[in-house]
């Protein structure tokens, strides 16, 4: 079974929205997958509590649970763990770090947003574990997420999304519907296609 975690210390950057598409997606491409919600706020189990449907498994663990959750999860057959992560949480996140195969840290682009993430950076370097960038809720028309995107390449070192996920209202209603943008979004929409480029970036880095 792979690991992969949404981290970031800086609020609302789009982890748990991230993670629910990604888990989604990549359910649909053959993993059997649990989504595990580690942050106390709960979002992704909410997300989970308003789905229709069984799939992904949607557990609820302390980042100190997460080895018997993982473990538990892989006897079941599961191919695939999302884990979802609280901002702000340095020590519990180190215990998040510690299990992944995949760190994805999402990013909004203002400069406040791309300094805050260095703090995360530091965490997924002590546990020595690879980690990549993906720009989040983007303005499209923004030329400053270009600079961003050199920004992020130049500095921490990790990998970096080639392209940018939308600021788009689906990301946000989905939540509230419990669905996946690969599941609502038209064939050609634009959600949709963002997140299966996101979830093709993270398979190449697993
Ligand atoms: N690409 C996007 N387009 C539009 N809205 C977005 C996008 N990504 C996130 N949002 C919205 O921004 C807010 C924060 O997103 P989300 O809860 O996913 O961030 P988070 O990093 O999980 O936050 P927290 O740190 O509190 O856990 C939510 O209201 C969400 O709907
Ligand atoms: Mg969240």
């Amino acid at each position: 079974m792979k690991i992969i975690a949404f981290m970031g210390q800086k609020g609302g950057t789009g982890k748990t929205t991230l993670a629910v598409h990604t888990a989604v997606a990549a359910g649909q491409d053959g993993h059997r997958v649990v989504l595990i919600d580690t942050d106390p706020q709960q979002s992704a189990t909410f997300w989970g509590d308003n789905r229709q449907v069984e799939t992904p498994v949607v557990a609820t663990a302390t980042p100190g649970q997460l080895a018997e959750v993982l473990a538990a999860a892989e006897a079941d057959g599961m191919t695939l763990a999302v884990v979802d992560s609280a901002p702000h949480s340095s020590p519990n996140a180190s215990e998040v770090a510690r299990f992944a195969d995949f760190i994805i840290i999402p990013t909004r682009a203002s400069a406040f947003d791309l300094a805050a993430a260095e703090s995360t950076v530091r965490i997924v370097k002590a546990a020595n574990k690879p980690f990549g960038f993906v720009l989040n809720a983007i303005d499209q028309k923004v030329a400053e997420s270009g600079e961003a995107l050199e920004f992020l390449k130049s500095e921490y070192g990790g990998a970096v999304a080639n392209y940018r996920v939308g600021n788009r209202i689906a990301f946000a209603r989905s939540i509230a519907t419990g669905q996946g943008a690969t599941e609502f979004d038209a064939s050609e929409g634009r959600a949709r296609g963002e997140i299966k480029l996101l979830w093709k970036w993270i398979k190449e880095h697993l």
